[in-house]
C-alpha cells in the first residue's frame, strides 16, 4: 500500500500548487494509485469469478423436468459428460444445463426460451431515485435469475459508479478503457463504436454485459449540447442495434434523474 506519510505534502501547502486542476490530479493519481494496491491484495491479476455447480437435482428444476428424467437422459447419452462430486453425483455447469436445454429443444422447443417472429425484445430497467434502494442488487438477480432460466440476456451498467459491473468481476478504473461503456456505442460524434464490441460475456453462462464506469457521465453532457445545436441522432438509440440478439435485456441506472436511465426506460 502506498505510505501517505511518503508522500510530499507540500502540494497540499499551497507553496508548490500551479493550479487547482494540478492539485487535484495529484489527489486522483493518489488515489488510483491506492484502488490499484488495494486490488491487486484482494483479487490476484490471475482471479476470475466462478459460478458454483449444480447437482441433477438442481439442473432438473432450472430446466423444469424431474431428476428422474436427467437420469433417463444420462443414461441415453444425452446428457454432457460431467463432472462428479465425492459421492459419485454429476455436477453440472450453467453451460451443460444449456446444452441439455438445446438437446431437449430439439423435440420440444419450449425447453429453450427463444424469440419467435414478432416478438420483441424485453425491457427491464431497473430505477428509483433513492441512492442504496436496492436497484444494482434487483438487476444483478433478475439478470441472473433469467440467464439461469435459459434467456439469453444482456445486463447494461448504466450507473457511472459501475457497482454492477464490479459484480461481476469488473473492475471500472483498471479493466476498462474508453468508450468501453455504453457511452461508446450511444455517443454522438464520430468515435462512436457498435455495441457487439463492447459487451462482454459473463461467468453466467448465456447473461453478456455492458460494462459502466465515470465514462457514462459525458452522456449527460453530451445530450443537452447536441440537443441545443439540433443534431439530436434519435436513430442512434442503443436498443436499434441490440434488440435482435437477446431476450432480455437488464439496465441498472444511477440514482439521478439523467439522460441514460431515463433514455434507458423510454
Ligand atoms: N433485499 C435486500 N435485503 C437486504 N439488503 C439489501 C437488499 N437489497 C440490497 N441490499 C443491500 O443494500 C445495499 C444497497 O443496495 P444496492 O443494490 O447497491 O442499491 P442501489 O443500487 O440502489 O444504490 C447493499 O449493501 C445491498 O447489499
Ligand atoms: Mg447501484
Amino acid at each position: 500500500m502506498t505510505d501517505l506519510t511518503q508522500i510530499d505534502p507540500s502540494h497540499r501547502t499551497g507553496k508548490k500548487v500551479r493550479s487547482l486542476t494540478r492539485l487535484i490530479e495529484s489527489d486522483a493519481d493518489l488515489l488510483s494509485a491506492q484502488l490499484k494496491e488495494l486490488r491487486t491484495r484482494a483479487f490476484p491479476p490471475a482471479a476470475e469469478k466462478e459460478l458454483r455447480k449444480f447437482t441433477s437435482g438442481e439442473a432438473a428444476k432450472l430446466i423444469g423436468v424431474t431428476d428422474a428424467y436427467i437420469r433417463q437422459l444420462s443414461i441415453a447419452g444425452d446428457v454432457p459428460e460431467t463432472e462428479k462430486n465425492a459421492r459419485g453425483r454429476r455436477l453440472f455447469t450453467l453451460e451443460q444445463i444449456h446444452e441439455v436445454r438445446r438437446t431437449l429443444a430439439r423435440t420440444k422447443p419450449n425447453y429453450l426460451p427463444t424469440r419467435r417472429a414478432g416478438d420483441h425484445l424485453q425491457v427491464i430497467a431497473v430505477t428509483n431515485f433513492k441512492g442504496g434502494s436496492g436497484k444494482t442488487t434487483t438487476a444483478a438477480h433478475v439478470a441472473q435469475y433469467f440467464a439461469m432460466r435459459g434467456f439469453r440476456t444482456l445486463a447494461i451498467d448504466l450507473d457511472p459508479q459501475a457497482s454492477l459491473s464490479a459484480l461481476f468481476g469488473l473492475q471500472p478504473e483498471f479493466d476498462l478503457q474508453d468508450n468501453d461503456t455504453l457511452y461508446g456505442a450511444i455517443r454522438y460524434d464520430d468515435q462512436q463504436r457498435p455495441l457487439s464490441d463492447i459487451i462482454r460475456t459473463t461467468y453466467f453462462a448465456g447473461l453478456d454485459i455492458v460494462p459502466g464506469n465515470l465514462e457514462l457521465q459525458e452522456f449527460e453532457h453530451d445530450t443537452p449540447r447536441v440537443l441545443a445545436e439540433r443534431r439530436r441522432g434519435s436513430d442512434r438509440m442503443f436498443f436499434r442495434a441490440s434488440r435482435r440478439r437477446w431476450l432480455q435485456l437488464k439496465t441498472d441506472t444511477t440514482s439521478s434523474f439523467s439522460t441514460a436511465p431515463r433514455r434507458s426506460v423510454s
